[in-house]
């Protein structure tokens, strides 16, 4: 092993966790509040002002938000404009429009595809509902922690179940972890902030199995970097009557992430549900709508951004390897890797050059999780990264 963390270390920073310490939305005044749940270690000084942003250094290199550093696609952009025509109507059957391309492609129906403004809404819904009246929300620990922190402010428990030593979640123990009070297995693939994926049989097989007992929600917001052919195709098991909600977002590949759109597929007495929690659909404005129909289609634009990503991804993990960095191998636009600092000061001078990253401590051991960005951001990242580390 190169680096100077043994495969001990790694094993214990999966291994060592007891809840949800993923890395949620990059939200520093809410990581600054003492008593934010689960928010471990968010620790940089600009967080930590009164306004978070007031004394931050111009941003060089944005990579804290796994972001799509290209934008929006040309056709998404003519789309927006186009439809501001339309803006003083409410979005109605262009719903539809959107919908049927979706359930084409998922073998599905459209009345088992609900739209909403960004997948954290049908998240939210979903914590909100299964919370209620208490129960067991059980997952994997180093994951994304919005859905699971709201469920835990409404009455839930998490159960995080220890990854697999190549940090991916661990289907077997995660069945084997299954009580009665499990209302929920939440699921994300690939995995925030690890970038793994688990394999899509192995991943379908659990649903098929547990389903059946209990809710299984993917949460597929970075489905997009699988290469197409590879891509999960879990829609059938929605199509095939399987309680599995699927819950996708345009803020990636689509670069959607400030114009907010994003959809879940599930059965519809499910949508029925989650509808009494969320607005769903009417939340979603008619130019965004207007725009994902656009960019949905644009095969062209997502085959560009995701062979970007790819290409500055492989650029950055090399060079950490280079330097002697384990990286774990990521499936989507960000890259987690275990530092050897503390996390407060690797991130103040991260930040201090202008370079946003996330960092976070997992079972004690410090890890940056930085986003994929351009090539150019990429190449300042790891100049400040060396700078810092010597
Ligand atoms: C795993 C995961 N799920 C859901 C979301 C929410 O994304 P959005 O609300 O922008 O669709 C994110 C955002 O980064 C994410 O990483």
């Amino acid at each position: 092993m190169s680096s100077q963390l043994t495969r001990r270390d790694w094993l214990r920073a999966s291994g060592f966790l007891t809840a949800g310490l993923g890395l949620s939305r990059f939200t520093p005044a809410e990581a600054a509040r003492p008593s934010a749940p689960f928010v471990s270690s968010f620790t940089n000084e600009f967080a930590f002002a009164d306004d978070p942003f007031a004394n931050m250094p111009k941003l060089r290199a944005r990579l804290f938000a796994n972001e799509n550093p290209l934008g929006i696609s040309k056709n998404a952009k003519e789309a927006l404009i186009k439809a501001t025509e339309i803006g003083n109507r409410y979005a109605w059957m262009e719903f539809a429009e959107l919908k049927k391309l979706i359930a084409t492609d998922d073998g599905v129906k459209a009345e088992q595809i609900m739209m909403s403004p960004g997948s954290s809404d049908v998240l939210m819904a979903a914590a909100d509902y299964f919370a209620k009246g208490g129960g067991t929300i059980l997952t994997s620990v180093m994951t994304y922690d919005d859905l699971l922190q709201r469920a835990e402010k409404f009455g839930a428990k998490i159960k995080a179940i220890p990854m697999t030593k190549d940090f991916k979640f661990d289907l077997p123990a995660i069945k084997a972890a299954i009580t009665p009070d499990v209302k929920m297995v939440y699921i994300v693939n690939p995995n925030n902030p690890t970038g793994t994926i688990v394999p899509t049989a192995e991943l379908e097989a659990f649903c098929r199995e547990v389903a059946p007992k209990v809710p299984v929600f993917i949460d597929e917001a970075y489905i997009d970097f699988f290469e197409p052919a590879d891509r999960p195709k879990f829609g059938k098991l929605v199509s095939e009557g399987l309680n599995v909600i699927l819950a996708r977002t345009f803020s990636k590949i689509h670069g959607f992430a400030g114009l907010r759109l994003g959809y879940a597929i599930a059965q519809p007495n499910m949508l029925k549900t989650l509808r009494d929690y969320t607005n769903g659909d009417f939340a979603v404005s008619i130019t965004t709508l207007m725009a994902g129909i656009a960019s949905y289609q644009d095969k062209e634009w997502q085959n560009h951004c995701r062979a970007e990503n790819a290409k500055a991804r492989a650029y950055t993990t090399k060079a950490l390897t280079d330097l002697g960095y384990e990286v774990i191998p990521s499936s989507t636009n960000f890259i987690l890797f275990p530092i050897r600092m503390k996390t407060a000061a690797f991130s103040n001078q991260m930040f201090g050059q202008g370079i946003g990253i996330q960092t976070r401590d997992f079972g004690g051991q410090p890890f940056c999780r930085v986003s994929v960005g351009t090539m150019d951001e990429m190449a300042i990242f790891v100049e400040g990264f060396k700078k810092v580390v010597g």
